[in-house]
């Protein structure tokens, strides 16, 4: 069954690359293990990315900025997002949603205010009740248990191939995953995105430029 990828991207140089990946089939087989898979640039090990992440997310002086003076900036701004995916008619107030690398959840504060109850996140450090703990190479959900899946820190995934085979897994067939990236091009090109997006199904871009 038929899942469906929107790209929103922040670089409108990407939109080409895209659009262009849209209607050329890609001859990139997925990869199979874990030792197949493309490591992001500049990590060194799962482990070497798991404590920088852990770092920066457990940065007292960040959580403050984002539960304080970030908040209700970043809530508005992904209440305005998630509107109008609502009325796209790729999200509904009864779609069960899933946040991925959420922080504190703004985004997932966002979904419940537009109406769509059941929603909750997922990053390394929880933030209760609105985050659960959980890594998004290894997703702590079922086969198949979300209706929509929205990330904006795909452009930090250590595994891409592995972050989007988890979105796959987990998503609902005729789901819907929205990813919104703003990456470089030198980066973009490393990690050889178009043979994993090749994987999917359905890819479809929108610049947000
Ligand atoms: C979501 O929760 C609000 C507040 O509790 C409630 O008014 C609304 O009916 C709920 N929406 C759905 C779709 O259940
Ligand atoms: C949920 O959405 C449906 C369809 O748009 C609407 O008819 C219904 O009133 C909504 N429910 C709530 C509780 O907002
Ligand atoms: C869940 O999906 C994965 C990947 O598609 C598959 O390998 C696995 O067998 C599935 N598990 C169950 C319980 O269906």
């Amino acid at each position: 069954m038929c899942r469906f990828f929107f790209l929103f991207l922040s670089l409108s140089s990407l939109l080409f690359l895209l659009l262009h990946l849209t209607t050329t089939p890609i001859p990139a087989p997925p990869p199979t293990s874990l030792s197949d898979l493309r490591i992001r640039p500049g990590y060194s090990s799962y482990d070497a990315y798991i404590h920088r992440q852990l770092t920066k997310t457990l940065n007292p002086k960040l959580r403050t900025i984002w539960t304080t003076r970030d908040w209700t900036r970043k809530v508005n701004a992904f209440s305005r997002f998630f509107h109008d995916h609502l009325i796209m008619g790729l999200l509904s107030n009864g779609s069960k949603s899933l946040c991925i690398g959420a922080r504190v959840g703004q985004e997932v504060a966002a979904l419940r205010r537009i109406g769509v109850n059941d929603s909750v996140g997922i990053d390394l450090v929880p933030y209760p009740p609105l985050v659960l703990e959980g890594d998004f190479h290894h997703q702590p959900f079922d086969n198949g248990t979300f209706d929509f899946e929205f990330s904006n820190v795909f452009d930090h995934a250590l595994y891409p191939s592995r972050f989007v085979g988890e979105i796959e897994r987990t998503l609902r067939g005729g789901g819907v995953c929205v990813l919104h990236v703003a990456i470089a091009l030198e980066i973009f090109e490393s990690l050889n995105l178009v043979g994993i997006l090749s994987m999917l199904e359905t890819v479809t871009s929108h610049s947000i430029m």
